[in-house]
């Protein structure tokens, strides 16, 4: 079976990260996650970031480095993380989600995460400032 590739953004702002709520489907709807999307054929894991942040949230972005680790979502399918930062724009919730939340460091507990985010969200959460 072809696995196929989930990319999400650890994306920061000022020393918070993005957290974003999903509107559907109706099992995940809800729980916040790190936004991103499938690869699309051809893609690298960057550019495939770079399009999911502006089809979903209305930005331009900046891929950094990849967070270390890959976790299965479903048969088939796994999630890969990078962080990125806002070049471009504020963002919005455009598609999949319905509130978007800037978190420091110690609000990262404040939102239920999906299940499958958590361990890059706390790895993601290690790279900001203690403050
Ligand atoms: O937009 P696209 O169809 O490419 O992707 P998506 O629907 O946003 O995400 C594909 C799958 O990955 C869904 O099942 C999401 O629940 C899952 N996903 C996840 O578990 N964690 C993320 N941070 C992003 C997506």
């Amino acid at each position: 079976m072809t696995v196929r590739v989930v990319v999400a953004g650890a994306v920061y702002d000022q020393g918070r990260l993005l957290a974003a709520r999903r509107s559907a489907p109706p099992e995940l709807a809800g729980r916040w996650e790190l936004p991103g999307g499938k690869l699309e054929p051809g893609e690298s894991p960057q550019q495939a970031l770079v399009r999911e942040l502006r089809e979903e949230l209305g930005v331009e972005t900046e891929p950094g480095e990849r967070i270390p680790g890959e976790w299965p979502l479903k048969p088939g399918l796994v999630l890969q993380v990078w962080t990125a930062r806002v070049v471009s724009g504020e963002p919005r919730p455009l598609q999949d989600h319905d509130e978007l939340r800037w978190l420091t460091r110690h609000e990262l507990d404040t939102v239920d995460w999906l299940d499958q985010d958590r361990p890059a969200v706390a790895e993601a959460g290690r790279r900001l400032p203690d403050g």
